[in-house]
């Protein structure tokens, strides 16, 4: 059985808190109301939420909203030091990762903090401290939206890459993820582990904690992340809401010239990749604030709302920082966060 509301109201429902109405709303908890509620709207175009973690509402959803939270944790399979773990969409990312500390899992530890939930965590390929999803990631399951049709798709199958994956590509509007089985390390077995702490602060921060153990990665990028980026829960905000370009070597060759200081990370012999958040940045607009919408103050890669924003101001201060990074350095600085207008 499922539940329909009409005109249901979505600031709860997204982590930069928006004011927006969504057509209709039903929540699903089982993979059996998933299944009932693609066939209530099989007529209509639906609009799947998770976590709300990565999406801005510059208007009404004039669509059904099916909200996944689907719940569930089972180990499927142990093979020498690895355990394959299935867990269902609707489970929160950050508690995930510290379900996976607390029973000495490791894989998951840099990417903790990270808002959202586990289903949507593939389709952009979350990544943080020099770990992305792909790295654990050994399969997903996925309804298709209207057959309902179940399948596996493994790793090989979803084409990730960076902030990228096949399900904002060729599979966009196809499928629900309905749950992810990651494939991690079991420190209780495993006689040696590469804890990745080359990225960052990670290291400095480690130092003060002690040893590296997978609590103190943790911990490590929790601080950095606590000390920079702003709760969600205190302050609306998306993370990110831009990607950091890639470049041409070209480009940044001459850019760098201009400013030696510029941070960087090479992708390839011709690709560089830099820090939106430096650019933004650069040109002073840390902390610039319009009305309620404005750059965070901390970390200028992120937008955030102090109050009562709407969409539209959110968008129109992104437009306005695109279009200053691209006056000054030449460079285009494309979203990050799922714009829905
Ligand atoms: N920087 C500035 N000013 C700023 C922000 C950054 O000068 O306002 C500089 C920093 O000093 C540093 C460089 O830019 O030299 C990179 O900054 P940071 O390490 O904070 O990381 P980022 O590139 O801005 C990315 C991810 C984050 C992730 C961090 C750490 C993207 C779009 N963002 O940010 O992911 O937590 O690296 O790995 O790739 C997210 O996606 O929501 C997110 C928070």
């Amino acid at each position: 059985m499922i539940t329909v509301q009409r005109h249901f109201p979505l600031k709860e429902y997204n982590t930069f808190g928006i004011s927006a109405f969504a057509k209709a709303y039903t929540a699903t908890t089982t993979l059996q109301q998933l299944k009932e509620a693609l066939s209530y709207f099989k007529d209509e175009c639906v609009f799947l939420l998770g976590g709300g973690s990565n999406m801005l509402l510059t208007k009404d959803i004039d669509k059904p909203v099916i909200h996944v939270l689907l719940k569930g944790i089972k180990v499927v399979e142990k093979q020498a030091n690895s355990l394959y773990l299935k867990v269902m969409a609707g489970e929160n990312w950050h508690q995930l990762v510290m379900y996976c500390v607390a029973n000495n899992l490791g894989g998951m530890e840099n990417m903790a903090l990270i808002p959202g939930n586990v289903g949507t965590a593939p389709i952009q390929n979350i990544g943080a401290y020099g770990v992305e999803l792909k790295d654990i990631f050994h399969s997903c399951e996925v309804m298709h939206i209207k057959t309902q049709e179940v399948k596996v798709l493994h790793l090989a199958d979803c084409d990730f890459g960076y902030r990228e994956s096949i399900f904002k590509n060729d599979f966009l509007g196809q499928y629900v993820i309905t749950s992810v089985t990651f494939k991690l390390t079991d420190l209780t077995l495993a006689t040696q582990y590469d804890f990745k702490t080359g990225y960052g602060d990670i290291k400095a921060e480690l130092e003060k904690l002690g040893a590296t153990t997978l609590e103190n990665v943790a911990q490590a990028v929790i601080n950095i992340r606590q000390s920079k980026l702003p709760d969600p829960a205190v302050l609306g905000n998306s993370g990110s809401f831009f990607k950091n370009p890639i470049i041409a070597r070209d480009t940044y060759d001459i850019l760098v010239s201009k400013f030696p200081d510029m941070p960087h990370y090479p992708i390839n012999n011709q690709q560089v990749k830099v820090p939106a958040g430096w650019l933004i940045d650069q040109c002073g607009l840390k902390g610039f604030r319009k009305g309620d919408a404005a750059v965070h103050e901390r970390q200028a890669l992120v937008l955030v709302n102090h109050g009562n924003a709407s969409g539209d101001e959110v968008l129109a201060m992104a437009t306005h920082v695109q279009k200053t990074v691209m006056e000054r350095f030449g460079i285009q600085i494309e979203t990050e966060v799922n714009v829905i207008s």
